[in-house]
């Protein structure tokens, strides 16, 4: 007796991102059915005949993947901040554009300008670029509205937008990104509003998966993060942080504390946070774009992570101030190149690692039994070829759940 399946792909080269013994989790020329939006069977091509599907995709030997995910970007935000982008080639810092009242605050202005709707158009368009490149969920945060009213109306624009390009968004709150300009004189109010209402509202209704704060000179301490993550988890949210992105204030090792899901950036992280890290399971995510366009120097330590088998992900980092890109693909050549990665690692890192940093690796990023079914068929039968070559786009069909 036949088994019957919504789906049926074979001819494939399954890169299944499992540890079943071969890089990547080859399965060379498999197949794999779904049925009612999961994977339930993956094996040998010459198993297919057990079933019938209403529908066959012959892959041809190309290449499938798990959907990838981008999980650190700031999609939502107004404004451009092309002019920093010059001042800085110029000369000036990323703290010295900050300390004058630009950059993450410049955005700040023209987004709490923006309304709803605006705010969900212009991010459709990022969302849309990105699904192009097989980009199936995406995380998003807040933190340039940095008042209650424009951190909740970051979090609507995220979740409409999602919903309208048809793509999962998993969204963070970032409320403790930069001090806004009305608490520059009283850095506990803003905390406090933080911990007191806006925490607690978005909790109570849902509105994000995650807490997450800028750990840095220019952001908020060590002693203001902790305030935060402790109201985070008086409210049952998950943290993570940029972490060590600048300096070392040791935010790796406290997001670790807390059983972070992710240490974000972490160009400056020390090997006693890693120790931390390893024994929570946190997460390294690379933020190679933004390290390229800082000009920064001092690249992360990837070979303590590795030592320490700490999973990296991979991320856009997507802002309109140190990473003005939605060109995931570009990140992971760029991990592998400047951060010395494997393809195998950047393969890993926007997929099961990706998925680890959300806290969604039960549903999502790798092919198998149980979970969701959403893949992406590339027009290559070799893997490395998503990060090598730079420019064209290699995805030949997107597949999401019905
Ligand atoms: O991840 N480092 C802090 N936050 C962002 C930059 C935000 C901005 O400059 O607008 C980052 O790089
Ligand atoms: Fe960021």
């Amino acid at each position: 007796m036949k088994k019957k399946c919504d789906l049926l792909i074979h001819n494939a080269q399954l890169i299944t991102c499992t540890d079943n013994g071969q890089p990547f989790g080859l399965v060379n020329m498999g197949a794999l059915a779904c049925k009612q939006g999961k994977i339930i069977w993956l094996g040998p091509n010459t198993q297919t005949a057990e079933f019938i599907a209403d529908e066959i995709i012959n892959a041809q030997g190309q290449v499938v993947t798990p959907g990838l995910i981008d999980s650190h970007t700031h999609l939502v935000f107004a404004g451009s901040r092309a002019n920093e982008f010059a001042m800085r080639l110029s000369g000036a810092s990323y703290e010295e554009i900050a300390n004058a009242g630009g950059g993450i605050l410049s955005t700040v202005n023209a987004t709490r300008l923006a309304s709803l709707s605006e705010l969900t158009t212009s991010t459709c368009a990022r969302l849309q670029h990105l699904k192009s490149q097989g980009v199936l969920t995406v995380e998003i945060k807040s933190g340039y509205g940095l008042d209650f009213d424009n951190e909740i109306k970051m979090l609507k624009a995220a979740k409409a937008a999602g919903e309208q390009v048809g793509i999962d968004v998993k969204k963070t709150l970032l409320a403790a990104h930069a001090l806004p300009p009305e608490f520059s004189n009283n850095r506990g109010g803003y905390i406090d509003l933080i911990c007191q209402k806006i925490i607690p509202y978005v909790a109570k209704n849902k509105l994000a998966d995650a807490v997450d704060a800028f750990c840095e000179g220019i952001g908020f301490s060590y002693e203001e993060t902790k305030q935060v993550f402790d109201a985070a988890a008086r409210w049952g949210l998950p943290v993570k942080l940029h972490a060590d992105q600048l300096s070392d204030l040791g935010g790796a090792g406290l997001v670790a504390e807390y059983g972070g899901l992710s240490a974000d950036h972490i160009e400056y992280t020390s090997l006693a946070s890693i120790k931390r890290m390893a024994e929570s399971d946190t997460v390294a995510t690379l933020l190679p774009y933004a390290f390229y366009a800082l000009q920064e120097t001092q690249k992360p330590p990837i070979d303590a992570f590795r030592k320490n088998g700490i999973d990296m992900a991979i991320a856009t980092d997507s802002n309109p101030g140190t990473a003005p890109t939605t060109n995931l693909l570009q990140c992971l050549h760029m991990a592998c190149c400047q951060f010395g990665l494997t393809v195998e690692e950047a393969i890993l890192g926007v997929t099961i690692n990706a998925a680890k940093a959300l806290g969604i690796d039960d549903l999502k990023g790798s092919l198998e039994v149980g979970k969701v079914a959403e893949m992406v068929l590339w027009d290559t039968s070799e893997i490395a070829d998503l990060v090598y070559w730079q420019g064209d786009n290699k995805v030949q069909q997107i597949i999401l759940p019905n």
